[in-house]
């Protein structure tokens, strides 16, 4: 097997020394930084971390899950590659943190203590320039099962324009597993009214969408077809937009124009629940370098060795590899399995033998499914097999192992091999065609 050389780097010694007293004018940057983006209302995290309360009445539980890195949760190795927004403590701020937790959470010089960040309410990123709400609150049963739904959600701007990106914004963090939408645009005068019909059903059409589509009232009033740009809404645990610098990547969007979401996905709920998620729109420049998505491994360009048959009470190592048929630049990448998901590892092998790295997850959490971006765009040269590998537990050791027993799990029956108790093995990624000096673009989105 072709090994991954990974650079061990030591981590950076940003404090020459670790403060043996430290006091919570030291935590609270850490805290605010990395922990309570998610720790406050709204949020997927439990129990706010806002305030010196807050933060001391949690202290006990705090430095327990720093100490064993379950918070932040980050699964991407940091050790192999890097990615924007990277979220992991150094030794060092583990160490503060304990410290100060067992000399019992000292407050320090209360002038000195920083005030908690002001978060917006609504979005995560800036203010949106539009919003796509929904029509119809989604209502979901609290029987326990898994939910699957389309839905359109007609937009109202006031003309035709760019948009870089979209932010979905669930409205509940803890059942919204998936959405995959797609941006439908009308030629001016082709639809007039897009608001009547259903907004929304449950996703059992088993693949044949057009009487769903008439009954949501989306075809061209002439009965053709709107045009459909794939792919422009995501969402997933722990998810934020991929947001690429502007003129790369973006989408047009006209006047008249809906999102179709294709598959929203809530996980089982105990309760009913009512579901009034929102899209948050971007306005960008008109885009220069398109952005293209693939996949590998389920529904994916390319085949996994062996099948994904995963037996009971085994520890089981598929793989999967795929080329692009040009030079491109690789901007984001995603991989994607569900609970019996182990380790996941991706890299790429030049046809002179290099390996680039690209993402190595030690320990699969289903929970932590970002869409990791490079700081710089990495270049793929033609003729290179990008290599995927993913490992799956379906012991009982597992503890997310969904059957107790422990029982043969597959994809499926392939149209609808999404539902959590079923398994995938993706790896998504998204790149653009390649040009000299890609290399040296920063990603780093300039939000403003
Ligand atoms: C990306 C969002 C996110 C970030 C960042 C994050 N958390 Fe969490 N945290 C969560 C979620 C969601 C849970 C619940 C996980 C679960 O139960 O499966 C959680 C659970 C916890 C728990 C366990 C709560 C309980 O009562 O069981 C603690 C304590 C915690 N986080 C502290 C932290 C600290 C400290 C940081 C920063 C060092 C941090 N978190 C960063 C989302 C986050």
């Amino acid at each position: 097997m072709l090994l991954a050389c990974s650079e061990t780097k030591e981590e950076p010694k940003t404090h020459e020394e670790v403060s043996e007293n430290p006091t919570f004018v030291e935590i609270a940057p850490i805290i605010y930084k990395n922990c309570t983006p998610c720790h406050r209302k709204g949020e997927s995290g439990p129990n706010e971390l806002l305030t010196y309360d807050d933060i001391k009445k949690n202290a006990n539980k705090i430095k327990f899950v720093t100490q064993t890195r379950f918070m932040p949760p980050w699964p991407a190795d940091p050790n192999y590659t890097h990615f924007i927004g990277e979220r992991v403590l150094t030794k060092q701020e583990i160490t503060l943190i304990k410290t100060w937790v067992e000399n019992g959470t000292p407050l320090g010089d209360a002038d000195k203590v920083p005030l908690p960040p002001v978060f917006q309410t609504g979005y995560n990123l800036r203010k949106p320039d539009a919003v796509i709400k929904i029509q119809e609150a989604i209502k979901i049963k609290g029987n326990g099962t898994d939910h699957f739904f389309i839905v359109k959600m007609p937009s109202s701007i006031p003309k035709d324009t760019f948009v870089s990106y979209f932010e979905y914004v669930p409205s509940n963090r803890k059942l919204a597993h998936h959405v995959n939408g797609h941006l439908v645009n009308y030629k001016e005068g082709a639809k007039q009214n897009l608001r009547n019909g259903i907004s929304y059903d449950f996703d059992n059409y088993h693949s044949n969408y057009v009487p769903l589509y008439e009954k949501m009232n989306l075809l061209n009033d002439d009965g053709t077809f709107p045009t459909l740009t794939p792919n422009t809404v995501y969402y997933l645990p722990g998810f934020t937009p991929q947001i690429y610098p502007n003129g790369i990547g973006g989408y047009r969007m006209n006047k008249t124009s809906a999102i179709l979401l294709a598959n929203l996905h809530f996980g089982p709920s105990a309760i009913d629940v009512l579901d009034s998620s929102y899209i948050n729109v971007f306005y960008g420049a008109k885009p220069k370098r398109p952005v293209y998505e693939t996949q590998l491994g389920t529904f994916g360009i390319s085949k996994i060795e062996p099948e994904l048959i995963i037996q009971p009470n085994k520890i089981q190592t598929f793989h999967t590899q795929g080329t692009l048929n040009g030079d491109a630049s690789i901007l984001s990448i995603n991989p994607h399995m569900h609970l019996l998901g182990k380790s996941f590892w991706a890299f790429i092998v030049t046809p002179n033998q290099d390996t680039i790295p690209l993402i190595k997850i030690n320990k699969w959490d289903f929970r932590w499914q970002y869409y990791y971006t490079f700081p710089n765009p990495v270049k793929y040269t033609k003729g290179s097999v990008i290599h995927v590998y993913g490992t799956f537990d379906n012991t009982a050791q597992n503890p997310n192992n969904p059957n107790r027993p422990p029982k043969l799990v597959t994809q499926g029956d392939g149209t609808r091999s999404m539902r959590t108790t079923e398994e995938m093995f993706q790896f998504i990624f998204t790149y653009m065609p390649y040009q000299p000096g890609d290399e040296h673009i920063n990603l780093q989105p300039n939000i403003n």
